[in-house]
Protein backbone atom coordinates (compact mmCIF):
# COMPACT_ATOMS: atom_id res chain seq x y z
CA UNK A 1 0.00 0.00 0.00
CA UNK A 2 1.49 3.53 -0.97
CA UNK A 3 2.25 5.37 2.19
CA UNK A 4 -0.53 7.68 1.35
CA UNK A 5 -3.06 5.27 1.57
CA UNK A 6 -1.85 4.08 4.78
CA UNK A 7 -2.12 7.66 6.28
CA UNK A 8 -5.89 8.06 4.56
CA UNK A 9 -6.44 4.81 6.90
CA UNK A 10 -4.53 6.04 10.38
CA UNK A 11 -6.30 5.07 13.52
CA UNK A 12 -5.65 7.62 15.80
CA UNK A 13 -5.69 6.64 19.99
CA UNK A 14 -6.52 9.85 22.40
CA UNK A 15 -4.67 8.87 25.37
CA UNK A 16 -6.13 9.75 28.61
CA UNK A 17 -3.93 7.45 30.44
CA UNK A 18 -4.78 3.79 30.83
CA UNK A 19 -1.80 1.44 31.36
CA UNK A 20 -3.28 -0.61 28.67
CA UNK A 21 -2.95 2.62 25.63
CA UNK A 22 -0.06 1.21 24.19
CA UNK A 23 -1.67 -1.98 23.74
CA UNK A 24 -4.39 -0.85 21.90
CA UNK A 25 -1.62 1.25 19.15
CA UNK A 26 -0.30 -2.49 19.71
CA UNK A 27 -3.21 -4.18 18.73
CA UNK A 28 -4.52 -2.55 15.77
CA UNK A 29 -0.61 -2.14 13.91
CA UNK A 30 -1.10 -6.30 14.66
CA UNK A 31 -4.35 -6.09 12.06
CA UNK A 32 -1.61 -4.52 9.67
CA UNK A 33 -3.63 -1.24 10.08
CA UNK A 34 -1.19 2.46 11.17
CA UNK A 35 -2.15 3.24 14.52
CA UNK A 36 -0.65 6.37 16.29
CA UNK A 37 -1.28 7.76 19.89
CA UNK A 38 -1.44 11.38 21.38
CA UNK A 39 -1.99 12.57 24.57
CA UNK A 40 -6.04 13.06 24.90
CA UNK A 41 -6.00 16.93 25.81
CA UNK A 42 -3.65 17.63 22.51
CA UNK A 43 -5.23 20.44 20.67
CA UNK A 44 -7.89 20.06 18.12
CA UNK A 45 -5.14 21.07 15.12
CA UNK A 46 -2.72 18.22 16.25
CA UNK A 47 -5.49 15.74 15.78
CA UNK A 48 -6.82 17.53 12.86
CA UNK A 49 -3.99 17.62 10.99
CA UNK A 50 -3.03 13.78 11.19
CA UNK A 51 -6.35 13.18 9.20
CA UNK A 52 -7.24 9.79 11.15
CA UNK A 53 -9.95 7.86 9.59
CA UNK A 54 -10.77 6.41 12.94
CA UNK A 55 -9.99 8.34 16.88
CA UNK A 56 -10.07 6.05 19.75
CA UNK A 57 -10.31 7.44 23.41
CA UNK A 58 -8.63 5.26 25.43
CA UNK A 59 -9.42 4.31 29.37
CA UNK A 60 -8.05 6.44 32.51
CA UNK A 61 -7.34 6.43 35.67
CA UNK A 62 -10.18 9.35 36.32
CA UNK A 63 -13.91 10.25 36.87
CA UNK A 64 -15.57 12.98 34.50
CA UNK A 65 -16.44 14.12 37.43
CA UNK A 66 -13.38 15.28 38.89
CA UNK A 67 -12.66 18.66 38.17
CA UNK A 68 -9.27 17.81 36.89
CA UNK A 69 -10.54 15.59 34.44
CA UNK A 70 -9.08 15.71 31.17
CA UNK A 71 -11.11 15.59 27.77
CA UNK A 72 -10.56 16.08 24.32
CA UNK A 73 -10.37 19.77 22.41
CA UNK A 74 -13.55 21.58 21.96
CA UNK A 75 -14.67 21.51 18.55
CA UNK A 76 -13.92 17.71 18.26
CA UNK A 77 -16.97 16.14 18.20
CA UNK A 78 -18.48 18.38 15.42
CA UNK A 79 -15.07 18.27 13.31
CA UNK A 80 -15.48 14.14 13.41
CA UNK A 81 -18.87 14.77 12.43
CA UNK A 82 -18.50 17.08 9.52
CA UNK A 83 -15.76 14.96 8.22
CA UNK A 84 -17.08 11.15 8.71
CA UNK A 85 -14.47 10.13 10.84
CA UNK A 86 -15.39 7.51 13.28
CA UNK A 87 -15.01 7.69 17.03
CA UNK A 88 -14.96 4.81 19.55
CA UNK A 89 -14.61 5.35 23.35
CA UNK A 90 -13.17 2.71 25.63
CA UNK A 91 -13.89 3.01 29.02
CA UNK A 92 -13.14 6.24 30.62
CA UNK A 93 -13.49 7.21 26.62
CA UNK A 94 -16.71 6.09 26.22
CA UNK A 95 -18.08 7.91 29.85
CA UNK A 96 -16.64 11.10 28.09
CA UNK A 97 -18.20 10.73 24.70
CA UNK A 98 -21.69 10.28 26.80
CA UNK A 99 -20.79 13.22 28.71
CA UNK A 100 -19.71 15.47 26.26
CA UNK A 101 -22.52 14.75 23.86
CA UNK A 102 -25.36 15.59 26.53
CA UNK A 103 -25.53 12.43 28.58
CA UNK A 104 -25.19 11.65 32.14
CA UNK A 105 -22.61 9.60 34.20
CA UNK A 106 -22.98 8.43 37.44
CA UNK A 107 -21.26 6.45 39.92
CA UNK A 108 -22.23 3.47 39.81
CA UNK A 109 -24.49 1.16 42.50
CA UNK A 110 -21.94 -1.64 41.98
CA UNK A 111 -18.34 -1.52 40.66
CA UNK A 112 -16.99 -3.45 38.00
CA UNK A 113 -13.62 -4.83 38.16
CA UNK A 114 -12.18 -8.08 36.64
CA UNK A 115 -13.71 -10.56 34.41
CA UNK A 116 -17.78 -10.15 33.47
CA UNK A 117 -20.22 -11.37 31.34
CA UNK A 118 -22.08 -9.10 28.71
CA UNK A 119 -24.57 -9.96 26.84
CA UNK A 120 -25.64 -8.38 23.02
CA UNK A 121 -29.01 -6.83 23.26
CA UNK A 122 -29.05 -5.50 20.06
CA UNK A 123 -27.57 -6.72 16.31
CA UNK A 124 -24.62 -4.70 15.36
CA UNK A 125 -21.50 -3.73 13.23
CA UNK A 126 -19.19 -4.32 16.39
CA UNK A 127 -20.40 -7.65 17.56
CA UNK A 128 -20.39 -9.00 13.76
CA UNK A 129 -22.28 -11.87 13.81
CA UNK A 130 -23.41 -12.13 16.69
CA UNK A 131 -27.45 -12.15 17.70
CA UNK A 132 -29.31 -10.87 20.44
CA UNK A 133 -28.77 -12.80 23.52
CA UNK A 134 -25.59 -14.20 22.95
CA UNK A 135 -22.47 -13.89 25.95
CA UNK A 136 -18.84 -13.20 26.26
CA UNK A 137 -16.53 -12.61 28.64
CA UNK A 138 -14.88 -9.37 29.02
CA UNK A 139 -12.66 -7.52 31.30
CA UNK A 140 -14.12 -4.86 32.96
CA UNK A 141 -12.13 -1.44 35.55
CA UNK A 142 -14.87 1.24 36.13
CA UNK A 143 -16.69 2.68 39.22
CA UNK A 144 -18.65 4.93 36.71
CA UNK A 145 -21.50 4.29 34.21
CA UNK A 146 -23.39 5.20 31.76
CA UNK A 147 -27.02 6.43 33.29
CA UNK A 148 -28.49 8.22 30.11
CA UNK A 149 -27.21 7.97 27.24
CA UNK A 150 -27.22 11.13 24.88
CA UNK A 151 -29.50 11.51 21.95
CA UNK A 152 -29.60 8.98 19.19
CA UNK A 153 -27.12 6.99 20.88
CA UNK A 154 -28.39 3.00 22.07
CA UNK A 155 -27.52 0.24 24.51
CA UNK A 156 -26.24 -2.54 22.30
CA UNK A 157 -24.92 -4.89 24.83
CA UNK A 158 -25.36 -4.86 29.00
CA UNK A 159 -23.60 -6.43 31.85
CA UNK A 160 -24.77 -9.42 34.30
CA UNK A 161 -25.15 -6.81 36.65
CA UNK A 162 -27.33 -4.73 33.98
CA UNK A 163 -24.65 -2.17 33.38
CA UNK A 164 -24.19 -0.20 30.09
CA UNK A 165 -21.25 -2.31 28.49
CA UNK A 166 -21.39 -1.30 24.47
CA UNK A 167 -23.54 1.67 22.77
CA UNK A 168 -23.43 3.01 19.62
CA UNK A 169 -24.84 5.94 17.65
CA UNK A 170 -24.38 4.62 14.06
CA UNK A 171 -25.66 8.26 12.29
CA UNK A 172 -23.03 10.32 14.42
CA UNK A 173 -20.69 7.06 13.83
CA UNK A 174 -19.92 7.22 18.07
CA UNK A 175 -19.75 4.25 19.38
CA UNK A 176 -18.88 2.63 22.85
CA UNK A 177 -17.57 -0.11 25.09
CA UNK A 178 -17.58 0.18 28.84
CA UNK A 179 -14.78 -2.47 29.09
CA UNK A 180 -11.05 -2.85 27.46
CA UNK A 181 -11.21 -5.51 23.76
CA UNK A 182 -7.24 -5.04 23.85
CA UNK A 183 -6.27 -7.19 26.56
CA UNK A 184 -5.80 -11.11 26.70
CA UNK A 185 -8.95 -11.30 29.22
CA UNK A 186 -11.64 -9.80 26.89
CA UNK A 187 -11.06 -13.41 24.65
CA UNK A 188 -13.18 -11.62 22.07
CA UNK A 189 -11.84 -8.35 22.14
CA UNK A 190 -9.83 -8.55 19.03
CA UNK A 191 -12.03 -9.83 16.85
CA UNK A 192 -14.81 -6.40 17.97
CA UNK A 193 -11.76 -4.30 16.91
CA UNK A 194 -11.94 -6.22 13.93
CA UNK A 195 -15.31 -6.07 12.67
CA UNK A 196 -15.70 -2.57 14.36
CA UNK A 197 -12.28 -1.37 12.34
CA UNK A 198 -13.23 -3.11 8.76
CA UNK A 199 -16.47 -3.56 8.67
CA UNK A 200 -18.26 -0.74 10.44
CA UNK A 201 -15.57 1.98 9.95
CA UNK A 202 -14.05 0.42 6.66
CA UNK A 203 -10.57 0.64 7.08
CA UNK A 204 -8.19 -0.34 4.62
CA UNK A 205 -5.55 -2.55 6.17
CA UNK A 206 -1.61 -2.28 4.30
CA UNK A 207 0.22 -1.52 6.79
CA UNK A 208 3.79 -3.54 6.45
CA UNK A 209 7.38 -3.30 7.79
CA UNK A 210 8.66 -3.13 4.45
CA UNK A 211 6.79 -0.02 3.27
CA UNK A 212 7.91 1.50 7.19
CA UNK A 213 11.14 0.52 5.98
CA UNK A 214 10.97 2.30 2.25
CA UNK A 215 9.26 5.41 3.76
CA UNK A 216 12.20 5.82 6.59
CA UNK A 217 14.71 5.50 3.63
CA UNK A 218 12.96 8.11 1.74
CA UNK A 219 13.05 10.03 4.89
CA UNK A 220 16.40 9.72 5.48
CA UNK A 221 17.50 10.33 1.98
CA UNK A 222 15.49 13.72 2.55
CA UNK A 223 16.73 14.58 5.40
CA UNK A 224 20.50 13.63 4.90
CA UNK A 225 22.18 16.02 2.20
CA UNK A 226 23.84 14.01 -0.18
CA UNK A 227 27.34 15.48 1.14
CA UNK A 228 26.67 15.30 4.82
CA UNK A 229 27.92 12.74 6.73
CA UNK A 230 26.02 10.91 9.91
CA UNK A 231 27.79 9.19 13.16
CA UNK A 232 26.16 6.50 15.13
CA UNK A 233 27.33 4.84 18.50
CA UNK A 234 26.86 0.86 18.26
CA UNK A 235 26.41 -0.94 21.62
CA UNK A 236 25.89 -3.95 20.55
CA UNK A 237 22.34 -3.63 21.21
CA UNK A 238 19.58 -4.50 19.05
CA UNK A 239 17.69 -0.91 18.49
CA UNK A 240 21.07 0.76 17.50
CA UNK A 241 21.69 -1.81 15.02
CA UNK A 242 18.57 -1.97 13.67
CA UNK A 243 18.77 2.04 13.42
CA UNK A 244 22.03 1.79 11.73
CA UNK A 245 21.55 -0.98 9.13
CA UNK A 246 18.46 1.15 8.14
CA UNK A 247 20.63 4.56 7.99
CA UNK A 248 23.24 2.17 6.64
CA UNK A 249 20.98 0.94 3.57
CA UNK A 250 19.58 4.45 2.75
CA UNK A 251 22.98 6.62 2.65
CA UNK A 252 25.82 4.03 2.63
CA UNK A 253 29.14 5.03 3.72
CA UNK A 254 28.83 8.18 5.14
CA UNK A 255 27.25 6.40 7.63
CA UNK A 256 30.07 5.89 10.48
CA UNK A 257 29.72 3.57 12.96
CA UNK A 258 31.68 3.63 16.71
CA UNK A 259 31.64 0.40 18.84
CA UNK A 260 33.42 1.03 22.34
CA UNK A 261 35.43 -1.73 24.31
CA UNK A 262 35.25 -0.20 27.61
CA UNK A 263 36.67 -3.36 29.26
CA UNK A 264 33.08 -3.78 30.56
CA UNK A 265 32.12 -6.23 28.25
CA UNK A 266 30.72 -9.52 28.36
CA UNK A 267 32.77 -12.59 27.58
CA UNK A 268 34.50 -12.41 23.82
CA UNK A 269 31.49 -10.03 23.19
CA UNK A 270 33.96 -7.48 20.84
CA UNK A 271 35.02 -9.90 19.08
CA UNK A 272 31.24 -11.29 18.36
CA UNK A 273 29.52 -8.10 17.81
CA UNK A 274 32.34 -6.69 15.38
CA UNK A 275 31.75 -9.96 13.36
CA UNK A 276 27.86 -9.75 13.26
CA UNK A 277 28.65 -5.76 12.30
CA UNK A 278 31.26 -6.40 10.06
CA UNK A 279 30.14 -9.95 8.29
CA UNK A 280 26.69 -9.91 8.57
CA UNK A 281 25.57 -5.92 7.79
CA UNK A 282 28.99 -4.86 6.81
CA UNK A 283 28.48 -1.59 8.54
CA UNK A 284 31.16 0.58 8.29
CA UNK A 285 32.49 0.45 12.19
CA UNK A 286 35.35 2.02 14.04
CA UNK A 287 36.25 -0.70 17.62
CA UNK A 288 37.66 1.99 19.71
CA UNK A 289 39.93 -0.57 22.64
CA UNK A 290 39.56 2.00 25.14
CA UNK A 291 40.06 -0.22 27.95
CA UNK A 292 42.66 1.34 30.13
CA UNK A 293 41.03 4.87 29.67
CA UNK A 294 38.20 3.19 31.64
CA UNK A 295 39.26 0.63 33.90
CA UNK A 296 41.99 3.53 35.39
CA UNK A 297 39.37 5.87 36.07
CA UNK A 298 37.24 3.48 38.00
CA UNK A 299 40.21 2.05 39.89
CA UNK A 300 39.06 2.14 43.54
CA UNK A 301 35.53 3.08 43.08
CA UNK A 302 32.80 1.46 45.45
CA UNK A 303 29.50 3.84 44.53
CA UNK A 304 27.49 1.82 41.66
CA UNK A 305 26.34 5.95 40.95
CA UNK A 306 29.66 6.82 40.68
CA UNK A 307 30.76 4.10 38.24
CA UNK A 308 27.97 5.03 36.14
CA UNK A 309 28.85 8.88 35.96
CA UNK A 310 32.68 7.72 35.22
CA UNK A 311 31.46 5.58 32.30
CA UNK A 312 29.09 7.86 30.70
CA UNK A 313 31.60 11.12 31.25
CA UNK A 314 34.34 8.74 29.64
CA UNK A 315 31.99 7.41 26.73
CA UNK A 316 31.28 10.85 25.78
CA UNK A 317 34.88 11.69 25.35
CA UNK A 318 35.60 9.03 23.17
CA UNK A 319 32.69 9.75 21.13
CA UNK A 320 34.04 13.34 20.81
CA UNK A 321 37.25 12.20 19.34
CA UNK A 322 35.93 9.42 16.95
CA UNK A 323 33.74 12.69 15.78
CA UNK A 324 36.72 14.57 15.28
CA UNK A 325 39.42 12.10 13.95
CA UNK A 326 36.54 11.58 11.36
CA UNK A 327 36.22 15.50 10.66
CA UNK A 328 39.57 15.62 10.53
CA UNK A 329 39.42 12.41 8.19
CA UNK A 330 36.99 13.66 5.65
CA UNK A 331 37.16 17.41 5.86
CA UNK A 332 33.80 18.47 7.68
CA UNK A 333 31.36 18.14 10.42
CA UNK A 334 29.51 15.13 10.76
CA UNK A 335 25.93 16.78 10.60
CA UNK A 336 23.69 13.67 12.17
CA UNK A 337 23.76 11.08 14.98
CA UNK A 338 21.38 8.28 14.58
CA UNK A 339 19.47 6.89 18.26
CA UNK A 340 17.68 3.77 18.61
CA UNK A 341 14.81 6.11 20.14
CA UNK A 342 11.76 4.01 20.32
CA UNK A 343 7.99 5.02 20.29
CA UNK A 344 7.20 4.23 23.86
CA UNK A 345 10.02 6.51 25.04
CA UNK A 346 8.68 8.65 22.53
CA UNK A 347 5.14 8.40 24.17
CA UNK A 348 6.17 8.47 27.89
CA UNK A 349 7.92 11.46 27.38
CA UNK A 350 4.63 13.38 26.77
CA UNK A 351 2.70 11.65 29.28
CA UNK A 352 -1.08 11.96 29.47
CA UNK A 353 -2.41 14.73 32.21
CA UNK A 354 -3.57 13.91 35.44
CA UNK A 355 -1.77 9.99 35.38
CA UNK A 356 0.81 11.58 38.05
CA UNK A 357 3.27 10.08 35.51
CA UNK A 358 5.86 13.18 34.61
CA UNK A 359 8.27 12.74 32.31
CA UNK A 360 10.10 9.40 33.04
CA UNK A 361 13.68 10.73 32.07
CA UNK A 362 14.29 10.25 35.85
CA UNK A 363 14.01 6.76 35.74
CA UNK A 364 15.26 5.97 31.81
CA UNK A 365 18.58 9.44 32.23
CA UNK A 366 20.79 6.58 34.63
CA UNK A 367 20.24 3.86 31.53
CA UNK A 368 20.93 6.27 28.91
CA UNK A 369 24.92 6.03 29.44
CA UNK A 370 25.47 7.06 26.05
CA UNK A 371 23.96 10.70 26.23
CA UNK A 372 25.06 13.45 23.32
CA UNK A 373 27.71 15.98 24.24
CA UNK A 374 25.48 18.77 23.65
CA UNK A 375 27.95 20.75 21.84
CA UNK A 376 28.56 18.98 19.41
CA UNK A 377 25.51 19.79 18.08
CA UNK A 378 24.12 17.54 15.56
CA UNK A 379 20.82 17.16 14.68
CA UNK A 380 19.16 13.43 15.51
CA UNK A 381 17.97 10.78 13.02
CA UNK A 382 15.61 8.49 15.20
CA UNK A 383 14.36 6.06 12.09
CA UNK A 384 12.27 3.48 14.96
CA UNK A 385 10.96 6.21 16.57
CA UNK A 386 7.07 5.06 16.28
CA UNK A 387 8.15 1.53 16.58
CA UNK A 388 8.00 -0.88 19.34
CA UNK A 389 10.39 -3.38 20.60
CA UNK A 390 8.61 -6.49 18.89
CA UNK A 391 8.52 -4.31 15.25
CA UNK A 392 12.12 -2.97 15.52
CA UNK A 393 12.57 -6.59 15.62
CA UNK A 394 10.63 -7.23 12.76
CA UNK A 395 12.25 -4.50 10.38
CA UNK A 396 15.58 -5.96 11.66
CA UNK A 397 14.45 -9.26 10.24
CA UNK A 398 13.70 -7.65 6.97
CA UNK A 399 16.96 -5.98 7.05
CA UNK A 400 18.87 -9.31 7.44
CA UNK A 401 19.73 -8.62 11.08
CA UNK A 402 20.76 -12.23 12.47
CA UNK A 403 18.03 -13.75 14.46
CA UNK A 404 19.94 -14.93 17.40
CA UNK A 405 21.14 -10.87 17.56
CA UNK A 406 17.46 -9.75 17.40
CA UNK A 407 16.76 -12.03 19.95
CA UNK A 408 19.91 -11.08 22.63
CA UNK A 409 18.28 -10.08 26.08
CA UNK A 410 19.30 -7.06 27.43
CA UNK A 411 22.45 -5.44 28.34
CA UNK A 412 23.38 -2.10 30.37
CA UNK A 413 24.78 0.46 28.88
CA UNK A 414 27.87 0.32 32.24
CA UNK A 415 28.28 -3.38 31.35
CA UNK A 416 29.48 -5.51 33.97
CA UNK A 417 30.81 -2.53 36.26
CA UNK A 418 27.23 -2.69 37.36
CA UNK A 419 27.58 -6.46 37.71
CA UNK A 420 30.78 -6.39 39.77
CA UNK A 421 30.04 -5.43 43.32
CA UNK A 422 32.55 -2.70 44.24
CA UNK A 423 35.99 -2.16 42.64
CA UNK A 424 35.85 -3.52 39.08
CA UNK A 425 39.45 -3.50 38.63
CA UNK A 426 40.36 -5.18 42.24
CA UNK A 427 41.83 -9.40 41.84
CA UNK A 428 40.49 -10.24 38.59
CA UNK A 429 36.69 -9.76 39.50
CA UNK A 430 36.11 -9.01 35.90
CA UNK A 431 37.20 -12.09 34.31
CA UNK A 432 35.64 -14.48 36.75
CA UNK A 433 32.39 -12.31 36.17
CA UNK A 434 33.34 -13.47 32.09
CA UNK A 435 33.36 -16.96 32.94
CA UNK A 436 30.68 -17.28 34.99
CA UNK A 437 28.41 -15.58 32.83
CA UNK A 438 29.23 -17.45 29.94
CA UNK A 439 29.14 -20.22 31.13
CA UNK A 440 25.41 -19.85 32.92
CA UNK A 441 23.87 -18.08 29.36
CA UNK A 442 25.56 -20.93 27.43
CA UNK A 443 23.75 -23.84 29.52
CA UNK A 444 20.55 -21.50 29.45
CA UNK A 445 20.75 -21.87 25.21
CA UNK A 446 21.67 -25.03 25.40
CA UNK A 447 18.32 -25.82 27.59
CA UNK A 448 16.15 -24.04 24.99
CA UNK A 449 14.85 -21.40 27.76
CA UNK A 450 17.36 -18.40 26.44
CA UNK A 451 13.89 -16.71 25.08
CA UNK A 452 11.45 -17.58 27.54
CA UNK A 453 13.83 -15.23 29.93
CA UNK A 454 13.88 -11.75 29.48
CA UNK A 455 17.58 -11.00 30.80
CA UNK A 456 20.10 -13.27 32.64
CA UNK A 457 23.54 -12.73 33.80
CA UNK A 458 25.74 -13.28 36.48
CA UNK A 459 26.74 -11.21 39.83
CA UNK A 460 30.23 -11.36 40.97
CA UNK A 461 30.37 -10.69 44.97
CA UNK A 462 33.27 -9.01 47.06
CA UNK A 463 33.04 -11.96 49.46
CA UNK A 464 34.99 -14.72 49.86
CA UNK A 465 33.81 -18.30 51.80
CA UNK A 466 35.24 -21.52 52.62
CA UNK A 467 35.13 -24.39 50.69
CA UNK A 468 36.67 -27.31 49.63
CA UNK A 469 37.94 -28.70 46.40
CA UNK A 470 39.93 -31.70 46.14
CA UNK A 471 40.82 -31.99 49.89
CA UNK A 472 41.95 -28.71 49.98
CA UNK A 473 40.13 -25.68 51.75
CA UNK A 474 39.63 -22.79 50.03
CA UNK A 475 38.49 -19.47 50.30
CA UNK A 476 37.20 -18.27 47.17
CA UNK A 477 34.70 -15.98 45.61
CA UNK A 478 30.45 -16.36 45.73
CA UNK A 479 28.89 -15.81 41.94
CA UNK A 480 25.23 -14.74 41.78
CA UNK A 481 22.91 -15.96 38.99
CA UNK A 482 20.05 -14.05 37.87
CA UNK A 483 17.34 -14.11 35.67
CA UNK A 484 14.11 -12.56 35.38
CA UNK A 485 10.88 -12.77 33.02
CA UNK A 486 9.16 -8.71 32.22
CA UNK A 487 7.67 -7.01 29.89
CA UNK A 488 9.48 -4.08 29.46
CA UNK A 489 11.99 -3.78 32.27
CA UNK A 490 9.97 -1.67 34.59
CA UNK A 491 8.45 -4.81 36.70
CA UNK A 492 10.05 -8.23 37.04
CA UNK A 493 9.89 -11.45 38.50
CA UNK A 494 12.44 -14.10 38.84
CA UNK A 495 12.72 -17.09 36.48
CA UNK A 496 12.11 -20.98 37.51
CA UNK A 497 14.96 -22.74 36.48
CA UNK A 498 14.67 -26.53 37.40
CA UNK A 499 17.17 -27.70 39.90
CA UNK A 500 18.62 -30.28 37.83
CA UNK A 501 19.21 -27.18 35.63
CA UNK A 502 20.78 -25.12 38.21
CA UNK A 503 22.77 -28.16 40.05
CA UNK A 504 24.01 -28.81 36.67
CA UNK A 505 25.18 -24.64 36.09
CA UNK A 506 26.52 -24.42 39.64
CA UNK A 507 29.34 -27.44 39.12
CA UNK A 508 29.91 -26.06 36.17
CA UNK A 509 31.17 -23.01 37.38
CA UNK A 510 33.19 -24.49 40.23
CA UNK A 511 34.59 -26.74 37.99
CA UNK A 512 35.49 -24.37 35.45
CA UNK A 513 35.94 -20.99 37.59
CA UNK A 514 39.00 -20.63 39.27
CA UNK A 515 38.60 -18.35 42.25
CA UNK A 516 34.84 -19.32 42.71
CA UNK A 517 33.75 -21.99 45.69
CA UNK A 518 30.23 -20.79 45.96
CA UNK A 519 27.42 -20.37 43.32
CA UNK A 520 23.71 -18.70 44.33
CA UNK A 521 21.09 -17.49 42.95
CA UNK A 522 18.76 -14.41 43.31
CA UNK A 523 15.25 -15.30 44.38
CA UNK A 524 13.61 -11.60 44.33
CA UNK A 525 11.69 -9.96 42.16
CA UNK A 526 11.61 -6.09 40.98
CA UNK A 527 9.85 -4.28 43.28
CA UNK A 528 11.93 -4.75 46.09
CA UNK A 529 15.06 -5.44 44.26
CA UNK A 530 15.88 -3.78 40.71
CA UNK A 531 17.06 -5.89 37.90
CA UNK A 532 20.90 -5.27 38.10
CA UNK A 533 22.22 -5.37 41.61
CA UNK A 534 24.24 -1.82 41.38
P1 LIG B 1 17.12 -2.26 36.75
O1 LIG B 1 18.28 -2.92 37.39
O2 LIG B 1 17.19 -0.79 36.80
O3 LIG B 1 17.21 -2.64 35.21
O4 LIG B 1 15.85 -2.82 37.26
C1 LIG B 1 16.19 -2.49 34.25
C2 LIG B 1 16.77 -2.72 32.88
O5 LIG B 1 17.67 -1.66 32.55
C3 LIG B 1 18.98 -2.15 32.39
N1 LIG B 1 19.89 -1.22 33.03
C4 LIG B 1 20.63 -0.34 32.36
N2 LIG B 1 20.78 -0.11 31.05
N3 LIG B 1 22.35 1.59 31.53
C5 LIG B 1 21.66 0.85 30.62
O6 LIG B 1 21.84 1.06 29.42
C6 LIG B 1 22.25 1.43 32.87
O7 LIG B 1 22.90 2.11 33.65
C7 LIG B 1 21.35 0.41 33.30
N4 LIG B 1 20.98 -0.05 34.53
C8 LIG B 1 20.09 -1.04 34.33
C9 LIG B 1 19.00 -3.50 33.03
O8 LIG B 1 19.99 -4.32 32.47
C10 LIG B 1 17.61 -3.98 32.75
O9 LIG B 1 17.51 -4.44 31.44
Amino acid sequence: MDPKAVKSNLVLILDFGSQYTHLITRRIRSLSIFSLCISGTSPLSSITSLNPKVVILSGGPHSVHSADSPSFADGFVEWAQSNGVFVLGICYGLQLIVQRLGGEVKVGEKQEYGRMEIEVEKSCGIYGGKKVGDRQVVWMSHGDEAARLPNGFEVVARSQQGAVAAVEDNERRFYGLQYHPEVTHSPEGMETLRYFLFDVCGVNAGWKMEDVMEEEIKVINKTVAPDDHVICALSGGVDSTVAATLVHKAIGDRLHCCFVDNGLLRYKERERVMETFERDLHLPVTCVDATDQFLSKLKGVVDPEMKRKIIGKEFISIFDAFAQELEHKIGKKPAFLVQGTLYPDVIESCPPPGTGRTHSHTIKSHHNVGGLPKDMKLKLIEPLKLLFKDEVRQLGRILRVPEPFLKRHPFPGPGLAVRVLGDVTEGNALDILRQVDEIFIQSIKDAGIYDSIWQAFAVFLPVKSVGVQGDQRTHSHVVALRAVTSQDGMTADWYYFEHKFLDDVARKICNSVRGVNRVVQDITSKPPSTIEWE
